[in-house]
């Protein structure tokens, strides 16, 4: 039922339906094994005249334990755009909320006015157009709000999406498809002591102790024993996931933020920080049905459960992941005319500043290969910045001190790069396309919204 004001109520009896009823336990960790609740995976959308209202809404976290969330359209997550390369988008934002909001499309190669910047906040009751081609590979990004220091709550309590580019390259892989290609958008939340989503912030970055899997608690998903395409989100404000599988398997990387890897590459763990993609297959062909398998984050005691996945059904389809993925030629250290240096301090500024929206803090010059050199020179390991970069990606070239090396996640194209403590990072960048304003910033939402970001300009 919808009631006045847009809001979406929907009773416990009507989702429910006589299931089970997991006890009610606001942050307590994973629940019991008997207990866990279907994935929720949201619907697909084009985005050539799609309409996203932000509102809140009353959201099943799994098994009838409701709570109040930001949303676009009533969904936790919002609904997934799929669209191929070359298509038009044209999405209307109304805003439903009581503060301002945005739209920004993280990953997405977009023009100033519909990047979503604070400087273009729409105002609670007002809407906003979206409009701009698809110029840019198949890959996995997502959609979230940009307003001026209020981007950590409203994407706490809720509002994100999938947006998905495909290609013809990518189309003719044979990839896994259709049920067998599922996005994943795994974060933690806070409930309170009612089980509702709050947001209490903090200066160096705010977890919470439930995962959540698209918006699921101690989900569970029935899988068929075939391979299965997972392109996952770290949708998190500042927790960092180590994702494995329980059962010791490997995942085989396909993609990362960008898009393709150029081949696959088999790896048992991965790193995500906040903002952070992968695009990787996972095999249970070889798996007896009534197996269950963990996705976690870390091991042994303090492992968080994201997602358990149950082998249901044995069937002999599903798709194929081949030796070469893509073919791109990825920009050359040697081909770099300058080199820019950004410091990273504490919760705040980058280069001793902190952000203002009316200041353009430098200018790059467009079809220019650069260094951008990330420092985090913090001693105090719980300081880590995802730093990210609007209107163009990236490929990660060198990473000294902390960690030294650059991993398989990180190859191919990133927009956005994990830098721990006492780490320097340098990426090679280049901006092809539009010669506008865009962000550079930290994605640990509460260093963002404190002022960790700067404004440039593409000349
Ligand atoms: Cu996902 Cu400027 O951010
Ligand atoms: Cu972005
Ligand atoms: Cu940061």
């Amino acid at each position: 039922m919808v009631a006045a004001g847009g809001t979406v109520l929907i009773t416990a009896c009507e989702r429910s339906g006589g299931r089970a009823v997991a006890p009610f336990a606001p942050n307590a960790g994973a629940g019991p094994q008997a207990l866990r609740n279907p994935l929720y995976v949201p619907p697909v959308l084009t985005p050539n005249g799609a309409l996203l209202t932000a509102q809140t809404a009353q959201v099943d976290l799994g098994g009838g334990q409701f709570s109040s969330a930001l949303t676009y359209n009533g969904l936790f997550p919002g609904p997934t755009f799929r669209a191929r390369r070359n298509d038009a988008v044209s999405v209307q934002l109304q805003n439903g909320l009581a503060d301002p909001t945005t739209i920004h499309w993280h990953g997405m190669v977009v023009p100033h006015l519909a990047d979503g910047h604070p400087l273009q906040a729409v105002a609670a009751g007002r809407s906003y157009s979206y409009q701009f081609p698809l110029i840019q590979r198949a890959a996995t990004n997502w959609y979230h709000p940009h307003p001026h220091m209020l981007t950590a709550k409203e994407v706490h309590l809720g509002l994100a999406g999938f947006f998905l580019v495909e290609d013809d390259e990518e189309a003719a892989l044979g990839l896994p498809s259709g049920a067998y290609e599922i996005p994943l958008l795994l974060r933690d939340a806070s409930l309170d002591v009612n089980g509702q989503l709050q947001y209490i912030g903090g200066s160096g970055g705010f977890t919470g102790p439930v995962m959540l899997a698209n918006g699921t608690r101690d989900a569970t998903l029935d899988v068929d024993t075939a391979l299965y395409r997972f392109r996952i989100l770290n949708g998190s404000n500042s927790r960092v996931f180590s994702l494995n599988l329980s059962s010791g398997a490997s995942f085989t990387l396909i993609g990362v933020d960008g898009g393709l890897l150029k081949t696959p590459a088999t790896v048992a763990t991965i790193t995500l920080a906040p903002a952070e993609r992968v695009d990787v297959v996972i095999d249970f062909r070889a798996l007896t049905p009534g197996t269950a398998v963990m996705l976690r984050s870390g091991t042994g005691t303090t492992a968080l459960n994201l997602l358990e996945f149950k082998v249901a059904r044995q069937v002999s389809v599903g798709g194929v992941v081949p030796p070469v993925l893509s073919t791109f030629t990825k920009l050359l250290r040697s081909a770099a005319v300058r080199t820019r240096i950004f410091t990273f301090g504490g919760s705040t500024t980058i280069n001793g500043k902190i952000y203002d929206m009316n200041r353009i803090d430098f200018q790059v010059p467009h079809g220019q290969v650069e260094i951008w050199r990330f420092i985090n020179a913090a001693t105090n390991a719980s300081v880590v910045h995802p730093v990210h970069v609007h209107g163009a990606s990236f490929n990660v070239d060198k990473r000294t001190g902390g960690r030294g090396q650059v991993f398989a996640w990180e190859r191919g194209w990133k927009d956005t790069v994990y830098v721990q403590a006492g780490e320097t990072v340098e990426v090679l960048i280049r901006f092809d396309n539009y010669l506008e304003e865009y962000l550079l910033h930290c994605h640990r939402l509460e260093h963002e919204d404190r002022g960790m970001m700067q404004n440039f300009q593409v000349i």
